[in-house]
């Protein structure tokens, strides 16, 4: 088995095959607490693994406990009570595209704000703030771009600015996302105020850099295949195996972050020993030939489609129904209200960020 370094030199093990990341996701006996000298991190600074408090780092009990509130929060029910919410939304920031000339950078005018906007309105805070939320979440998923010190101090205003939303939402209910965390008693137990924080904190920034780095993907997939997008205007019930294919194809969250075994563990790849750390790599999971026929093939037709794109077992991403209802009106309405909609570059030509646990496209030049 393959020892990696991580960005700052620490080693984790790597498994890449479908079954053996699905394994690492699931398998109860490896942890998310890593919290101990010599854990690996992606970063000297706060990483994604660093805040005991994120549910993501959290094992049961603690883990069920919280994850049982999100859960009941970001229920299917909700996402489809917020659906025309998020229509509205992406139809405005079209709108607005459309009114500005004939080419716009996507990512600018429609991936990243929508997610962001969506959100802010779930969280009742005013539309001015949702710039300021994209500086703070792209410090939680940045690997190299802040300095600790950028960061620590980022993070701290964010906290207090989630709070001012928390106790705003008690006097006067804005904001639903707040508001079913803040009723919710799920057998006799409630949140705290400290926990609601950190709760919505951690939704923020969960649900702003994934979902608009896949809105942009899927735009730019589609626009690079011709033929599936064709397919995709003359059949528009296609577009939840298509999203399920950009999702797959380009993974917003390509690596994946390290678990510790907790006891030795045989995954088909060979032995993680006890307290080892190991991390499976979405992306190299969903071009397993030995599970998706044709691999490197973007098929919207693509069924069955069991990519690992939102996770799998105890953390698989509790925003998933949301994600998944905001990709399918985004990219919806892109292809039915610019029908004459291209890429202005090559898609090779297509440019990446770095420096972030997310991957995403620095823009998207589009044309119509
Ligand atoms: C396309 C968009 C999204 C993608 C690709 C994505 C991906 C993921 C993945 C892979 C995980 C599991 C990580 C692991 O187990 O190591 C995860 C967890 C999580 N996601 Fe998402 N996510 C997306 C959108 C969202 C949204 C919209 C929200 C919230 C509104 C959200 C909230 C969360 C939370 C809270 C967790 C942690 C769950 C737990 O630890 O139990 N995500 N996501």
């Amino acid at each position: 088995m393959t020892v990696v370094s991580c960005p700052i030199g620490d080693p984790v093990r790597l498994v890449c095959r479908h079954s053996d990341v699905t394994a690492v996701f699931s398998d109860p006996r490896f942890s998310r607490r890593l919290h101990y000298p010599g854990a690996p991190r992606f970063t000297s600074a706060r990483d994604v693994s660093s805040d005991p408090e994120s549910i993501l780092n959290m094992d049961p009990p603690q883990h069920t406990r919280i994850r049982r509130f999100l859960q009941q929060a970001l229920s299917a029910r909700n996402v489809r009570s917020w659906r025309g919410h998020i229509q509205r939304t992406a139809d405005r920031l079209l709108d607005s595209m459309a009114s500005g000339g004939r080419s716009a950078d996507l990512v600018e005018a429609f991936a990243e704000p929508l997610p962001n906007l969506v959100m802010c309105a779930l969280a009742g805070a005013q539309e001015e703030d949702c710039a300021r939320w994209q500086e703070w979440s792209n410090m939680t998923v940045s690997l190299t771009r802040y300095t600790p010190a950028e960061v620590r101090e980022g993070l701290a205003e964010f906290e207090s600015h989630v709070t001012d939303l928390v106790r705003s939402n008690a006097a006067t209910g804005r904001g639903e996302l707040i508001s079913s965390l803040r009723e919710a008693v799920i057998e006799g137990d409630s949140l705290d105020e400290h926990r609601i924080v950190r709760s919505v904190r951690g939704l923020i920034f969960a649900a702003y850099e994934t979902t608009s780095s896949a809105i942009a993907h899927g735009a730019a997939l589609l626009l690079a295949h011709p033929e599936q997008l064709a397919a995709l205007r003359a059949h528009p019930e296609l577009i939840g195996p298509a999203v399920e294919e950009v999702l797959r194809y380009w993974p917003p969250f390509a690596h994946g972050v390290p678990r510790r075994a907790t006891q030795d563990i045989h995954l088909p790849a060979g032995c993680i020993p006890a307290g080892e750390a190991v991390i499976g790599p979405i992306a190299a999971a969903n071009r397993d030939e030995r599970v998706f026929t044709d691999p490197d093939t973007f098929d919207i037709g693509r069924r069955p489609n069991p990519h690992l794109s939102f996770g799998q077992g105890a953390h698989y991403c509790v925003g998933a129904a949301l994600a998944r209802s905001e990709l399918e009106v985004a990219l919806t309405l892109l292809v039915t209200r610019f029908p004459d909609l291209a890429l202005r570059c090559s898609v090779n030509d297509l440019r990446w960020h770095e420096g972030f646990l997310v991957r995403r496209l620095e823009s998207l030049p589009v044309s119509w």
